[in-house]
């Protein structure tokens, strides 16, 4: 968990500067419709004001430049030629009372600050939560002080107004930015991402596109929807900007009303989804399985041990099998045996688990454990002294199938053959009139792997993760299998070369045994390839390992 006293500075404002090259592009693009006012919502020193002089923006009449930072502003005003007032102001202050009231612009462009909502200062989220409001759009307090810039902007742009941004790559599946999706699509005639395939801000891990979108005329227009460009390098920078707008591919109706991921796919990878997802034999994970999440213990480090501690204060009596994090399951399955070897290796494999209310009921050595705790104020933990009992961990109960909520490659379902705990980096899974092993046989295959990626969200590292919601939309074609299936494919999954071999094999098992060709298997497994992949990139734009690993 991140805390705001662990932030530095730079990151509490969100002071992440653009290339120049990025915003000279960006500024060629609005040079394109002649603009004759424009509007820098966020302006830190000034590389787009710079970029608007050295671009040579003749058509250009007013410009409007905030910035929160004083030093910045300052830089700001001093790096253009151009009679630019940098106000140094909050800019979503100067929308709500003065900003609508004056002319609207022909363009915005920029760089919002990408800032949590919860280390925002109560009157920027105050403000935030307005700008929700005033344009009737769903807030939420997950919400990140980018997406009410944008929305801003958007609303200040004129029919026809152009607005060229650099903002996080999130926009395309994180959940809080729905509104700003659906807003954008119902505001926009023309959305283009350029969505390049290496990070190209490495001090924030932060994926970074850049979004050109002009506004629709009218309001009866027909919006063409969203185009997405992958975009190799920066070499990118140096095409005419106007000319990929106008000839990108633009993709409209249901494929945008959610998540803009199914954008990623081309026409026949989007047409073959649809055609299986009305399959009889493959069904959405919610119709079998239910979803719950695993077991908050408010201190892993105190709750989870090795054996050496529960000997040493000798808990055995309230120890448990327990697993939940990446390095302890291996396989399709977690058997004795693996529970046996991550204790052997010094794993945290023990669940210590005290029922007892009373702690004067408790003997010595487990008193003298709990004190422990309460050395490292355990207690006053959020989740523990939440509890009339800080040690008693509630919700206790084993599933018979698990789920980590995070994965590098694909998400996969393992069988809890160890009737082991799960912590609450895992999902307790209990499937509805299947068999578990042919659940978890079933569920890693290509269809099932890239419909996860469309579905969950990831954040920078590459990790996807997903959400009990976005675990129930997820597809599963359901076969039959015995535990004998599962245990060959589990060895299978061990000695597999490459995660991606070991899903080949399986989509010939799986996909195959419910009548998708070999053909249409291909078309999945290179579809989730490509979403993976993406999710993978790096700063130099390398694609991650691909060899198995522990997830
Ligand atoms: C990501 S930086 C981008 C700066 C510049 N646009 C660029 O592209 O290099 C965002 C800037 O927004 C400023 N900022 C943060 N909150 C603001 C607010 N409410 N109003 C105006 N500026 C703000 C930060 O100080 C930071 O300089």
């Amino acid at each position: 968990m991140n805390f705001i006293e662990f932030e530095t500075e730079q990151k509490l404002r969100g002071g992440f500067y653009t290339e120049p090259a990025i915003a000279s592009f960006l500024i060629r693009w609005i040079k394109a419709s002649n603009p004759k006012s424009v509007l820098e919502p966020s302006c830190g020193d000034g590389v787009f004001l710079q970029a608007i002089d050295e671009e040579s923006l003749k058509s250009v009449k007013r410009i409007a430049a905030f910035e929160l930072n004083k030093v910045e502003a300052k830089k700001a005003s001093c790096r253009t030629h151009l009679p630019v007032l940098v106000q140094n102001s909050d800019f979503l202050l100067w929308y709500l009372f003065n900003g609508q009231s004056e002319d609207q612009f022909d363009a915005v462009v920029g760089n919002p600050p990408f800032i949590r909502y919860q280390y925002l200062p109560t009157k920027q989220q105050l403000l935030a939560e307005r700008i929700f409001a005033q344009l009737r759009l769903p807030f939420t307090k997950h919400t990140n002080a980018w997406v009410p810039f944008v929305l801003a902007s958007i609303k200040l742009l004129r029919p026809g107004g152009r607005l060229a941004m650099v903002i996080p790559s999130e926009i395309f599946h994180i959940p809080h930015a729905q509104s700003l999706r659906r807003y954008l699509a119902e505001q926009c005639s023309k959305i283009l991402i350029l969505d390049p395939e290496e990070i190209w801000f490495e001090d924030t891990l932060q994926g970074t596109v850049l979004l050109l979108a002009e506004k629709k005329r009218t309001v009866s227009e027909k919006g063409l929807g969203v185009a997405i460009i992958p975009v190799k390098s920066r070499q990118v920078l140096a095409c005419d900007p106007e000319d990929l707008f106008q000839r990108a591919a633009y993709t409209n109706g249901a494929t945008i009303e959610g998540k803009w991921m199914p954008v990623f796919l081309s026409v026949s990878e989007r047409s073959l989804l649809s055609e299986l997802r009305a399959c009889k034999d493959i069904k959405r994970f919610v119709d079998v399985a239910s979803v719950d999440v695993g077991i908050v213990t408010g201190a892993n480090g105190f709750f989870l041990v090795p054996d050496a501690t529960v000997r040493e204060h000798s808990l055995q009596p309230w120890a448990h099998p327990m697993f939940g994090r990446s390095d302890h399951v291996r396989g399709l399955v977690y058997s004795d045996g693996d529970h046996e070897t991550n204790k052997k290796i010094g794993l945290p494999a023990n669940f210590l688990w005290f029922e007892e209310e009373e702690i004067k009921n408790l003997p010595k050595n487990v008193r003298a454990y709990l004190e422990i705790g309460l050395n490292q104020k355990l207690h006053t933990r959020f989740k523990c002294r939440t509890r009339k009992t800080w040690y008693k961990v509630p919700s206790v109960y084993s599933a018979p199938i698990a789920m980590l909520k995070r994965a590098h490659h694909y998400p996969r379902l393992v069988l809890n053959g160890a009737d082991a705990y799960t912590t609450d980096t895992a999902y307790r899974i209990q499937p509805l009139g299947i068999k578990p092993e042919a659940l978890v046989l079933s569920f890693v295959n290509s269809l099932t792997c890239l419909t996860a990626e469309m579905e969950g969200r990831h954040y920078g590292g590459g990790v996807l993760e997903l959400v009990p919601s976005e675990i129930e939309r997820v597809l599963v074609p359901i076969i039959k299998a015995t535990e004998a299936d599962l245990k060959a494919a589990d060895r299978r999954f061990r000695s597999a070369k490459s995660n991606s071999e070991f899903l080949r094999m399986q989509d010939s098992i799986v996909l195959g045994k419910i009548g998708v060709s070999r053909s249409d298997q291909e078309a999945l497994h290179a579809a989730w390839l490509k979403l993976r992949d993406r999710r993978h990139r790096t700063p130099s734009g390398e694609i991650a390992e691909r060899a198995i690993e522990a997830e």
